[in-house]
């Protein structure tokens, strides 16, 4: 037989529970106990990689299984790289890697012993922005900023494509040396949404610095 007394106590006991609860969600447990394996699963395998990032070298123990994305957002905390998909379809994890760029979420860590990374961090700070971050910010190339880093990042690394001679589907003539124009702009760019749709605006700004730097 239960009572109103006991109603109110396990009515408390719940609420209790439940602020518990609200309290361990607001502190993300760290990486490390978050890869850890569930109870019975085999346990991950570990391997050492050791590269730099915006010129700091970092040495790291990791599971295999760790992608480039989450090394640098969970394991090293520069979470200016952002995770859209998770599955090579937005562009908002590009990252730099030895001057090409990548999607970091399609990429495993233990891939890039000895490579040379470079990050939203690392192109500018807010009192020396990169000239593409300045463009951004003048022609308005973002609206919520989610994708922003990510559509930096390839900006950046388009303009060196195109100075590289390298063509896309929208070269006329792949032996020639690509023009830069809105259409060669629009294909590269083609990798990185934005789903607050400030395409016009981004294709501005990286116009201007092209045109700046006389690609
Ligand atoms: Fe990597 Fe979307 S998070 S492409
Ligand atoms: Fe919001 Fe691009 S600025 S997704």
């Amino acid at each position: 037989m239960h009572g109103p007394g006991d109603f109110e106590l396990s009515r408390r006991g719940v609420l209790i529970g439940g602020a518990a609860s609200v309290a361990a969600g607001a502190a993300p447990p760290p990486a490390e106990a978050r890869d850890a394996p569930p109870a019975g699963a085999e346990a991950p395998v570990l391997a050492k990689v050791g590269f730099t990032v915006n010129g700091e070298p970092h040495a790291l123990e990791l599971d295999t299984r760790t992608t480039l994305l989450d090394a640098l957002r969970e394991h090293l905390r520069l979470t200016g790289t952002k995770k859209g998909c998770d599955h090579g379809q937005c562009g908002a994890c590009t990252v730099i890697v030895d001057g090409r760029r990548i999607n970091s979420c399609l990429s495993l860590a233990v891939m890039h012993e000895g490579d040379a990374i470079t990050t939203i961090e690392g192109l500018g700070t807010p009192g020396k922005l990169h000239p593409m971050q300045a463009a951004f910010v003048k022609h308005d190339g973002y609206q919520c900023g989610y994708c922003t880093p990510g559509q930096i990042c390839s900006a950046v690394a388009v303009l060196d494509e195109i100075h590289a001679g390298i063509p896309s589907h929208a070269t006329g003539d792949i032996a020639g040396k690509p023009a830069m124009s809105a259409d060669e702009i629009r294909e590269r760019m083609s990798g990185n949404l934005c789903r607050c749709g400030a395409y016009s605006n981004i294709i501005e700004a990286i116009a201007e610095v092209a045109a700046r730097r006389k690609v």
